[in-house]
């Protein structure tokens, strides 16, 4: 983790295709609540990106923008700290793409591994240009703000080498515009879904942070254990457990008891899953109750994203700005003045 430092930028975001799940907060969501009080946080949701395999969906991403902020928010992201804008609220990322575009070849591109797993799994035969060359674009989303860490998972770290290369590409052929983004890797393990595969929608595997306590409650009592602690006496193993997964991400001190009673044949599974619904269910209490609170403000969603969208425009323009004039390219310039 790099010292706090209120000057340095972060970036990084998501993809508008649901509500967010307990995979994220663990991931992702509960470091930016801590960063945005050291640094200049800005957040996108990256609505263009969804589009790459998700073409058919596009009517949805209106709504999913809608629980995303609302996620947010009720996580304690807080919109007078960070800064939240949908990429495509801000046209001047997609002129920068144009120019990234130049910056790097089409075998570097289509080197992606993360891009090469998504097109595999996403059963796309002919996969777009733009579904190969989406790492171009968050290189302009990552650079836009000319942002100097962006804290992703592991998967996301082929975009970020690429963005690096690409800055670094531009600052040797043109002049120095861009700082060298490094990326900030999320220090807890991956929380699987409650079957035990990658917790996804799709799979039907995730606790939501908008879920009801009901059905919080029968989502775990569904979740895969130990498949060979099938009675309250036998031994378990919860290196192997899903939930006890769960309970090492959200309550580490509990997990130490979970374990001896596990191993030991004290403690079954119904009894374990029982438990852990209910502190759950106490964790996601004020999540849900901000978020009802919130909900009740409808128009204070458009203002977070307005105001986002105004101020992230400002920066993006400047960078702009200096990136055609590095190039000598700013002939039209009066169109990026504030
Ligand atoms: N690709 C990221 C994801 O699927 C979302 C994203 C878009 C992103 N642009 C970004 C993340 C810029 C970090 C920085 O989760």
């Amino acid at each position: 983790m790099p010292n706090s430092n209120k000057n340095k930028i972060i970036l990084t975001g998501d993809r508008p295709t649901g509500p967010l799940h307990l995979g994220h907060y663990v991931g992702s969501l509960k470091a930016r609540v801590e960063l945005q009080d050291k640094y200049e946080c800005y957040f996108i949701i990256a609505d263009y990106q969804v589009l790459t395999d998700q073409l058919n969906k596009s009517k949805e991403i209106e709504k999913n923008i809608r629980e995303i902020v609302l996620d947010y928010l009720s996580v304690g992201i807080d919109p007078n700290k960070s800064t939240i804008f949908v990429q495509s609220q801000i046209p001047e990322i997609a002129e920068l793409y144009v120019i990234f575009s130049m910056l790097v070849t089409f075998a570097r591109v289509k080197r992606n591994p993360t891009v090469k797993e998504e097109i595999r799994s996403s059963g796309i035969k002919k996969p777009s240009l733009g579904f190969i060359s989406y790492p171009v674009s968050q290189a302009a989303d990552i650079l836009c703000v000319r942002a100097n860490f962006v804290p992703v998972g592991k998967d996301q770290l082929p975009h970020i080498e690429l963005t690096r290369e690409i800055a670094r590409t531009f600052n040797r052929t043109f002049k120095k515009v861009f700082p060298i983004p490094e990326p900030i890797l999320s220090k807890t393990p991956v929380l699987p879904g409650l079957d035990g595969q990658k917790m996804s929608k799709s799979r039907g595997n995730a606790i939501f942070l908008k879920d009801d306590p009901k059905t919080v409650e029968k989502k775990v009592m569904r979740a895969i254990t130990d498949p060979k602690k099938i009675h309250l006496g036998d031994s378990g193993r919860p290196e192997i457990c899903n939930i006890y997964k769960y309970y090492q991400a959200f309550f580490p001190e509990k997990a130490k008891e979970v374990k001896e009673l596990c191993q030991s044949g004290k403690l079954g599974c119904v009894e374990c899953k029982k438990q852990l619904a209910k502190m759950l269910n106490e964790f996601l209490d004020p999540i849900r109750q901000k978020r009802k609170d919130f909900e009740q403000k409808p128009k204070l969603i458009k203002e977070i994203l307005e105001e986002g969208r105004a101020k992230t425009q400002r920066k993006v323009r400047e960078t702009l700005k200096m990136t055609k004039e590095a190039m000598g390219i700013e002939y039209m310039i009066s169109n990026y003045s504030n």
